[in-house]
């Protein structure tokens, strides 16, 4: 005997998409745990004569750097006892409880440390940990951020889709290099092409912190969110920071008006080798608490570029909402991650997206690839260009605003191109490579920049260094914007120099409307207090989103094709038959009448001469009747069946589905059913006919080969029931069937 071969169903799962990521045990020593790490220390927080004396399972002596930075700048002592004094169990229903408002957790939450807040957040499960972001979240609505780059760094393609991003609602863009010199011409391009999109969205340009800052006090970007921040000291001392050079940085770049969040999150820690045998949601809840002592606004966390490593642990998926949680507890603007790969399984990816969308944050991605995938240079988007109508339909499917707006492809068309127009104008104006009416045309309508034709890279990057000595700012790309026609998108350029003046928008949460004003947890604060309350995706909002470009409108469809001419002549009410060899065709109610065709399209008529020849074929006789009291094709069958000299019927219902019923079955049995009328063919009524004659004459039948096509159902359902609806308004109730003939 061989080996027992293993289970092909098993093999065939190992060759998922799935199955190409690995998945781990835990490993506490090492960080691989999620939450509650058997390590993490118990909450703790000593107060001696106003100074704190330990904090977390660590007296003041041996306060590391983060320790001494909390203590320092975050902890509120004033709160503190009372928060502290709370049970984790009560904190933890305060979070999912609806009459317990925000601010009421937020004052509480400056008084909580680290481990407090870990565990009592690690304490709820996914729904409560929704219900609690849903509460915490700063700004009243929900909003977008999406990524913007492209592999050749083509100013006309970054652009067009900045343009498009804009357009479709998102609020604030971002790009980045694959080659550092490009900075200041992408985040121009970014610059140029969001304000033709929308007036108001604001930009960034990942770089090193140094150009970033340089790029911001010019204008050519407007807000920030390259801070990171770690859970442990020596990822700090590793990456050359402690929490005050980040707070400091931040403050720099808040000082000059632009709008700056920190980014932490999950898993970081321990893919960097430093965790210290703590929980990943531990040194998170220390990195948010950081945020929250360097006094910015905001975070983007939600494991960010370390996503994949924590859905490798059990609870990973858990543990990113539950760490979203305690920013937006600390009062800090999210923007909750979903940016960067998170599996290979379009499925996983999905289901842990939900955590995020479902409640709603402030920006539900800290970045949706407007672009395809293979043109995303932060390393490929979790969410691409090639997804937008998904996400639209899951956005519509569940009534939420994941921020992203449905807009036909015309108008995408107008944005793209004069987004491009627009750049390739600055570029002239400012004296730098041009950028040719062929890139303009491939950046409006081309998917990717495969498509796009070749620049000179070397005089780019030259001409880059150059912008910056020469000191141009946001102010002369709106000359040059105004100077050559494009009026509108140099009003928005100075538009966003003028916020950064009012500096409204360093608020909490800020987004800019196009007109302007700045919406923020100051003045549009999320009141989520139960059902009833809080943003609701309604009215006009709910009606953009839920028009959908393809989205059609169902009383087109379906629709009787009145030109062509009768197929049958109804006569007397049908009587039963004598004849031993007749097979009734028992046709449904609106059967070559209201409709006209099966529902792949076959023509009735034909579909009946294929029937009739197929009975003829196999010796027997048809008679044709028309069932007129039911919709249902056993019943229409069941009826002809009576009527039938043989008691054999076929039953035809106007979408194409078939039984051939005898009179002396229940009316639910039958001989045969033909439920997948999508598939069938006139040869295949042919068959139906001849065997409904060999019963007929008593002959052994083999039934009809079953077909299946199982995405029939979801494909066509939607007709099926607009086709069903019109058969059945055909219904006469009570009315006997009648005798018809073919029309000559
Ligand atoms: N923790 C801290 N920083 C992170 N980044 C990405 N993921 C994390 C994380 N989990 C950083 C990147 C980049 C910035 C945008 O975010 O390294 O500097
Ligand atoms: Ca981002």
């Amino acid at each position: 005997m061989s080996e027992p071969a293993g289970s092909a169903r098993f093999a065939a799962r190992a060759g998922s998409d799935l199955r190409r990521e690995l998945l781990v045990e835990s490993w506490p020593e090492l960080g691989l745990v999620a939450a509650n790490g058997p390590a993490d220390p118990s909450p703790e927080l000593v107060v001696v004569d106003g100074a704190v004396t330990r904090l977390d399972g660590r007296a003041a002596a041996d306060f590391d750097v983060i320790d001494r930075f909390l203590v320092a700048h975050g902890l509120d002592l004033a709160v503190a006892e009372e928060a502290m004094a709370l049970p984790d169990e009560r904190l933890a229903r305060m979070l999912v409880d609806v009459d317990v408002p925000r601010d009421e957790l937020v004052r509480l939450a400056r008084g909580l440390t680290p481990a407090k807040l870990a565990r009592v957040a690690g304490m709820l499960d996914p729904v409560e940990l929704m219900m609690a972001l849903k509460k915490l979240r700063a700004r009243r609505d929900p909003g977008n951020q999406a990524h913007v780059t492209n592999l050749k760094e083509s100013p006309a393609l970054l652009a067009a889709d900045a343009a498009e991003a804009a357009r479709r609602g998102f609020d604030e863009l971002e790009t980045t290099v694959g080659v550092a010199r490009y900075a200041p011409l992408n985040a121009l391009a970014l610059l140029v092409g969001s304000q033709t999109g929308r007036p108001g969205v604001m930009t960034q340009c990942a770089v090193e912190e140094r150009r970033n800052l340089e790029l911001a006090i010019r204008g050519l970007v407007t807000y920030a969110e390259t801070l990171s921040v770690y859970g442990t000291e020596p990822v700090f001392a590793d990456g050359d920071d402690t929490p005050w050079s980040k707070a400091f940085l931040a403050s720099a770049y808040a000082s000059r008006g632009v709008k700056v969040r920190f980014t932490s999150g999950t898993g970081s820690e321990a893919l960097m080798g430093f965790a210290q045998g703590h929980s990943m949601l531990y040194l998170e809840s220390r990195c948010v608490s950081i945020v929250r002592a360097a006094g910015a606004q905001g975070v983007q966390n939600g494991s960010i570029s370390c996503v994949a490593l924590v859905l490798a642990v059990p609870g990973g998926t858990r543990a990113i909402l539950a760490e979203n949680v305690l920013a937006a507890w600390l009062d800090l603007e999210v923007a909750s991650g979903n940016d960067a790969i998170s599996s290979h399984s379009a499925i996983r990816k999905t289901a842990k997206l939900m955590g995020q969308f479902l409640p709603g944050t402030d920006f539900v991605t800290s970045g949706y690839s407007v672009m395809p995938r293979s043109d995303n240079t932060f390393g490929g988007g979790n969410y691409d260009a090639d997804d937008i109508d998904e996400w639209l339909t899951i956005q519509r499917d569940w009534q939420v605003d994941g921020g992203i707006d449905p807009v036909a492809e015309g108008e995408v068309l107008r944005v793209r191109e004069r987004a491009a127009r627009a750049v390739q104008a600055v570029f002239a104006e400012l004296g730098l490579p041009s950028v040719t009416d062929a890139e303009v045309a491939v950046a409006t309508s081309g998917h990717s920049s495969r498509d796009m034709p070749d620049r000179d890279r070397a005089a780019d990057v030259e001409a880059a260094d150059e912008l910056l000595a020469r000191g141009v700012s946001a102010l002369d790309v709106a000359l040059a914007l105004d100077r050559r026609g494009f009026v509108e998108v140099a009003e928005a350029v100075v538009g966003m120099l003028r916020q950064r003046i009012a500096a409204d928008y360093l608020q909490t949460a800020a987004v800019i409307e196009p007109d302007g004003l700045v919406r923020s947890a100051v003045n549009d604060p999320n009141a989520y207090l139960g059902p009833g309350t809080g943003y609701r995706l309604e009215g006009e909002r709910w009606e953009l989103l839920q028009a959908l470009p393809h989205v059609v409108d169902p009383r087109q469809l379906a629709s009787t094709n009145g030109e062509i001419r009768a197929i049958v002549d109804t006569h007397e009410t049908a009587r039963r038959g004598d004849d031993a060899t007749e097979v009734v065709v028992a046709l449904g109610p609106a059967f070559g009448d209201e409709l006209r065709e099966t529902i792949n399209g076959l023509p009735h008529g034909e579909v009946l001469d294929a029937v009739l020849e197929g009975v003829r074929e196999a010796g027997g006789s048809p008679r044709l009747v028309r069932i007129r009291r039911a919709a249902d094709v056993a019943f229409i069958a069941h009826d002809g069946a009576v009527l039938s000299g043989s008691g054999i019927a076929l039953g035809l219902q106007s979408k194409g589905t078939a039984v051939i019923h005898r009179a002396d079955l229940q009316p639910l049995d039958n001989l045969e059913l033909f439920g997948m009328s999508p598939l069938y063919t006139l040869e295949s009524y042919r068959a139906m006919g001849r065997n409904a004659a060999g019963y007929a004459l008593g002959r052994r039948v083999g039934p009809v080969p079953t077909e299946l096509d199982n995405f029939a159902r979801a494909k066509l359902i939607v007709l099926t029931t607009l086709l069903h609806a019109r058969e059945a308004a055909a219904v006469v109730p009570g009315a006997p069937a009648v005798e018809l003939a073919r029309s000559s």
